[in-house]
């Protein structure tokens, strides 16, 4: 008797208690908490410097920009995405250089970054976030981490510590033609003549099932040569950002979305690795920037440009580093969004200041 009244009463609220820790773990999961979780908190708490409450935890000095994309229709047999049929849809976007800091001096790295977001008829969305860099330097997040402890400075000499750093490349030795690309890479002389690259591989899935593992990048129409030695020390601390919004008051710009189609045996999960140049390559539309708007008031300082959010017809493929990207943007756009909604933001960023 006891023991049938402690089944009928005890069970089911132990039942009840399972699915509410299993629910809480779902969630934790889902957030970030879990899984991830030391890579995530790690760069954001560790290794990427926040600069200043309300801004980008990285790429933080940016600019807005609207634009156009026109389907060219070349892409239609391989996904069923609307954006490779649909004519013409809206863009929002930001361009960026790859400093931290919201303040940095534009001649201070050679990234420069675009990231868009496409608004279909249909409401369906395609986010993305490009840089130049033609590869990532690892083949997981994790050996970005250690890439950056690797080269830290030693306080003692001020240089990275040359046995921490051998010990990096037997780990990624993968990491050494991205090292010895950025050490020779020329600045790019305006936003509109850089080619920004996609980097992670995604697949795309057609109408009749068949699917394409592919990579995109926007090339661009404007031809421009990288800043010459000389022109890069008289550079002023904005000129990327006064170059393109000196151009975009004249014309708009063009870019062309080019994907490139994988073949068997190429790495779709290892973004240090790119394909062949003679693999088949797809021009699947242009890009039309029509104007820049300063980034507290121009659309784009709400917009998280997470990768991950891909319209049906585009998936994600089995990449770590695009996994892993989706909790640190998520966790960066969340501190921010908070920081601004709690008013700790600068005037620059929280109002309506340029860049
Ligand atoms: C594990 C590696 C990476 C880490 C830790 C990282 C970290 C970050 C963070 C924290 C932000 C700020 C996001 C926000 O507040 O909205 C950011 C922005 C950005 N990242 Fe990454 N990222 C990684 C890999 C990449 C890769 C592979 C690309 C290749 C295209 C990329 C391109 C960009 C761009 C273009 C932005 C600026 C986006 C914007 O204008 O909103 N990142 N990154």
């Amino acid at each position: 008797m006891q023991s049938g009244k402690f089944k009928t009463f005890y069970l089911p609220l132990a039942a009840i208690a399972a699915i509410i820790a299993g629910l809480a773990l779902s969630f934790a999961w889902a957030a970030g908490l879990l899984g991830h979780r030391t890579t995530t908190r790690t760069f954001l708490g560790d290794s990427l410097q926040h600069f200043e409450p309300g801004y980008r935890r990285a790429h933080g000095k940016g600019i807005c920009f609207t634009g156009v994309f026109r389907s060219s229709g070349a892409a239609a047999s391989l996904s069923k995405a609307r954006f490779f049929s649909q004519q013409e849809f809206p863009v929002i976007g930001r361009f960026s250089i790859g400093a931290g800091d919201p303040h940095a001096a534009d001649t201070s790295t050679t990234t420069v970054s675009m990231a868009l977001l496409l608004t279909a008829d249909d409401k369906s969305q395609w986010r993305m976030k490009l840089n130049n860099a033609p590869y990532f330097p690892t083949r997981n997040a994790e050996g970005f981490l250690a890439q950056r402890s690797a080269f830290e400075p030693d306080p003692a000499t001020g240089q990275p510590d040359p046995v921490r750093v051998a010990a990096f490349f037997k780990e990624y030795p993968e990491a050494r033609k991205a090292v010895e690309y950025k050490a020779t890479a020329s600045s790019p002389s305006s936003f509109a003549g850089a080619q920004y690259n996609v980097i992670n591989a995604f697949v795309l899935l057609a109408a009749d099932g068949k699917r394409q593992p592919v990579r995109w990048s926007m090339r661009p129409r404007t031809t421009l040569g990288s800043l010459s030695a000389g022109d890069r020390a008289k550079a002023s601390r904005d000129f990327l950002f006064d170059d393109i919004k000196q151009r975009l008051a004249i014309a708009p710009l063009y870019w062309d979305l080019t994907l490139q189609l994988a073949e068997a045996g190429d790495p779709i999960d290892d973004p240090s690795q790119p394909w062949p140049e003679e693999r088949k390559q797809v021009i699947a539309g242009t890009l039309a920037v029509t104007g820049v708007h300063d980034q507290a008031a121009g659309g784009c300082r709400d917009i998280n440009f997470d990768p991950t959010l891909v319209p049906p017809g585009i998936e994600l493929s089995n990449d770590p580093v695009l996994a892993a990207r989706a909790g640190i943007y998520a966790h960066s756009y969340n501190a921010r969004l908070r920081e601004i909604g709690l008013g700790k933001a600068t005037e620059a960023v929280g109002h309506g200041d340029s860049h």
